[in-house]
């Protein structure tokens, strides 16, 4: 049995190794959230903790940290959207990873419910009300209530073990 199989136990003080090793099994997309700032200005992080809640209403969640500077922003907004990065939008994550300042520069936006940022051309796009913020630990979890949607037919970007890659379906 490797060491990665053996069971832990996650209580207390976890090896963060390998309890990050545990975490990277778990396969998810890629979304960009994103809120307008009250001087107008755009803020965004790349987030891979996006889900679906509830249908009826529609409700989504995703998680930020406590640590991110854009936290002030989000917990103050009435409004975020989450765009859902498409396969072939994958060099478009170099620039979602440049320092805060310097994130939007070149990169095509449209203005969503309360001005959010909505990424153009992404595999799906969800605009949002604040429907209610919840503390966790390090992180606060943002529940949306969607206002308005779209999605194209482009391939979702796919995000396993720190690595981007394609989602393979079978037949
Ligand atoms: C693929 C990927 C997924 C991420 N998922 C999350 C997430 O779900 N929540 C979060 O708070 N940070 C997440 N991060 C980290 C933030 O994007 C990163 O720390 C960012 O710089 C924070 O932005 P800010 O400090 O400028 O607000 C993720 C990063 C990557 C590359």
């Amino acid at each position: 049995m490797s060491a990665a199989r053996a069971l832990q136990p996650a209580a207390g003080d976890i090896q963060r190794a390998s309890y990050r090793h545990a975490l990277g099994r778990i396969p998810t997309g890629v979304a960009f959230a994103a809120a307008r700032a009250p001087d107008g200005s755009p803020v965004g992080l790349l987030i891979n903790s996006f889900t679906s809640v509830s249908m009826d209403p529609p409700l989504v969640s995703w998680c930020l940290a406590l640590t991110a500077r854009s936290a002030p922003v989000f917990t103050r907004a009435t409004h975020f959207a989450i765009s859902v990065l498409a396969e072939n939008q994958q060099t478009l994550i170099v620039a979602l990873k440049r320092p805060a300042e310097d994130r939007f520069s070149g990169v095509p936006i449209r203005g969503g419910a309360g001005d959010a940022p909505v990424l153009e051309a992404a595999a799906a796009a969800f605009e949002c009300r604040v429907f209610s913020i919840n503390r966790a630990g390090d992180h606060d979890i943002f529940i949306g209530e969607v206002t308005s949607f779209e999605s194209g037919a482009d391939e979702p970007l796919a995000y396993l073990g720190g690595r981007f890659g394609q989602v393979r379906v079978f037949a």
